[in-house]
């Protein structure tokens, strides 16, 4: 694939959706981004649209950052002291405030005189966040902003800096999800392997025909394609998950595209928010290696 260099590929943006709750969209594209960013040297820019923001959570235990915002407490970091760019000497880790983050994307009204700097961190030269954050929610009920994100990388340039942009987005149909589908080039669902999620696949599969028959206009110029389902095993190894995966491909009727890796089970992932598998001895790095490798191969294989 073209990495980033003068006359390079503009980013690939991708979703990684599904309306069903924890099928491990946010560890997924936690996992697989920073494995991409690290060992396969691509410049990425993760966006985390869910207000819950576990990704942003993550990335800033790793790399030593805090939120400034009385909505965002992470217990565990943040204490008094919540001056801009402060040092927060308090705890045992030194972490540093930032304020950065997506809310000043989602506010009602032009997004013009936005700048890369208001909404995006840049934690080393090849991992960029967009930061979630509660107080995103507040703004929910507005119409009118779901095209905020899109002009923003519009206007930012940012596909000539990147080469992947991955979006988390919440489980729930709003205009986040909107927001994210309009701006994707793919996407992706993670799912479990059982009835409830596949329904959650086919349900996907209409919501995206929606956004791209009401928001036409943002597809003049891109498409908006599946990349595929990644199976996230959620529970320890088991004869009946892959008996349940081969159910699954036998009696779906949409032409779906099944990942042949999974993204596998891993006992430290629910432990430690700052856990990265790329960072870990455990086997299943070898795993996510495959599963990068796949990856990297549904771009030539989809065209
Ligand atoms: N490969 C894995 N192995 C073990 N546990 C995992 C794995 N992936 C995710 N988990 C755990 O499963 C739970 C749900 O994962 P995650 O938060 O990534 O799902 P999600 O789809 O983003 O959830 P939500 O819909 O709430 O955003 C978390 O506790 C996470 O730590
Ligand atoms: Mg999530």
């Amino acid at each position: 694939m073209t990495h980033i260099e003068n006359g390079k590929e503009p980013a690939k943006v991708i979703s990684f959706i599904n309306m069903k709750g924890g099928v491990g969209k946010t560890t997924l594209t936690k996992d697989l981004g920073y494995f991409l960013a690290t060992k396969r040297d691509y410049k990425i820019l993760f966006i985390d649209l869910d207000p819950q923001s576990n990704l942003t959570q993550s990335f800033f235990r790793k790399y030593g950052y805090h939120q400034e915002s009385l909505l965002d407490i992470d217990e565990n970091t943040v204490e008094e002291d919540s001056n801009e760019n402060s040092i927060n000497n308090n705890t045992n880790k030194k972490t540093i405030g930032s304020d950065i983050s997506i809310q000043k994307l989602f506010k009602p009204g032009k997004i013009s005189h936005l700048k890369k700097d208001d909404c995006i961190l840049a934690l080393d030269e090849k991992i960029s966040i967009i930061p979630g954050t509660l107080k995103a929610i507040f703004s929910e009920r507005n119409s009118n902003i779901e095209n905020h994100l899109f002009n923003y990388i519009n206007q930012t340039k940012l596909k000539n800096e990147f080469d992947f942009i991955f979006i988390d987005c919440p489980p729930t149909y709003s205009n986040y999800t909107i927001s994210a589908l309009i701006t994707s080039d793919y996407y992706i669902t993670p799912s479990k392997p059982d009835a409830y999620s596949v329904l959650g696949i086919e349900m996907l599969n209409e919501v995206v025909c929606r956004v791209k028959e009401e928001h036409q206009v943002y597809f003049e110029n891109k498409d908006l394609k599946s990349l595929g389902v990644i199976f996230t095993e959620l529970a320890p190894y088991s004869k009946g998950y892959y008996d349940q995966i081969k159910e699954i491909k036998k009696t779906q009727t949409l032409n779906i595209h099944f990942f042949e890796n999974h993204f596998v089970y891993n006992s430290y992932i629910p432990k430690r928010a700052e856990y990265f598998i790329s960072d870990s001895g455990s086997n299943t790095k070898n795993e996510l290696i495959v599963l990068a490798d796949e990856f990297e191969r549904r771009f030539s294989e989809i065209g």
